[in-house]
């Protein structure tokens, strides 16, 4: 996969970028790039935003600038681009991340993640430059680089190669693997610990007693 993130902070990708499970999937050949805004914007002293039509606080990112970024990088028209690659506008409203949008996103050879700031996009990048929009929860973040990362670190995880354990992001909390809900409980050495006990069935060696156990823990959860 290539993954592309248009941000006006390209360098706080480098900490991510260097995690290890990123680099894990950068390794088996995987891309992940960052375009700087700033540095394609037509307009002088690096202009990038304006102040919204209509009044009001804050300012707005400006349409032509998302058109040159996008152009500059890709080469073509971004009303082209986005009918053959993911070209997804992170905004609060947008449309909900859950782990069937990410399996969606995971099976895509290319995806472009537009980060706002301020007050956010010019309502024309999200018509007619994004193919998607994307939403990582009913509050607002100060700007889209958390949220790229969100997007980013549920994607790539899924990834052959990016985990350690080949199983390890099959049955997962919401997974299909799972019939949708959390994760069962899980719990490690010592058994016991401050009269704090392991469930016995765990340590009892029976598996299918285990599988089932665990299939009830989760279904129970699942009502939570
Ligand atoms: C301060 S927010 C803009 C909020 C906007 N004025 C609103 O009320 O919906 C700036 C940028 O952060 C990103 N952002 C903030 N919250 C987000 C969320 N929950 N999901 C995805 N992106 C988010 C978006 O890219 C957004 O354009």
């Amino acid at each position: 996969m290539q993954l592309d993130v248009v941000t006006l902070f390209p360098d706080w990708f480098d900490w991510f970028a260097g995690q290890r499970h990123v680099r894990n999937v950068l390794a088996e050949g995987h891309e992940l790039r960052t375009l700087g805004l700033r540095e394609h914007t037509p307009l002088t002293g690096g202009q990038v935003d304006d102040t919204p039509f209509g009044g009001g606080a804050g300012m707005v990112l400006r349409v032509d600038v998302m058109d040159a970024a996008l152009r500059a990088h890709y080469g073509e028209d971004p009303t082209e681009l986005r009918l053959r690659r993911r070209v997804i506008a992170l905004t609060p409203g947008g449309r909900m991340l859950d782990d069937a949008y990410v399996d969606e996103l995971a099976a895509e050879p290319a995806l472009t993640l537009l980060c706002g700031r301020y007050e956010g996009f010019d309502e024309r990048i999200v018509q007619h430059l994004a193919s998607d929009t994307l939403s990582v929860g009913r509050y607002v973040l100060s700007g889209g680089e958390l949220a790229a990362m969100v997007v980013a670190d549920a994607v790539l995880r899924k990834l052959p190669g990016a985990l350690g354990h080949a199983d390890s992001a099959v049955e997962e909390s919401f997974s299909t693997a799972l019939e949708g809900h959390p994760e069962y409980p899980h719990y490690t050495r010592p058994a016991r610990h401050r009269g704090w006990e392991v469930p016995e069935v765990l340590l009892s060696g029976h598996h299918e007693e285990i599988r089932q156990w665990r299939r009830a823990r989760s279904i129970e959860r699942g009502g939570a």
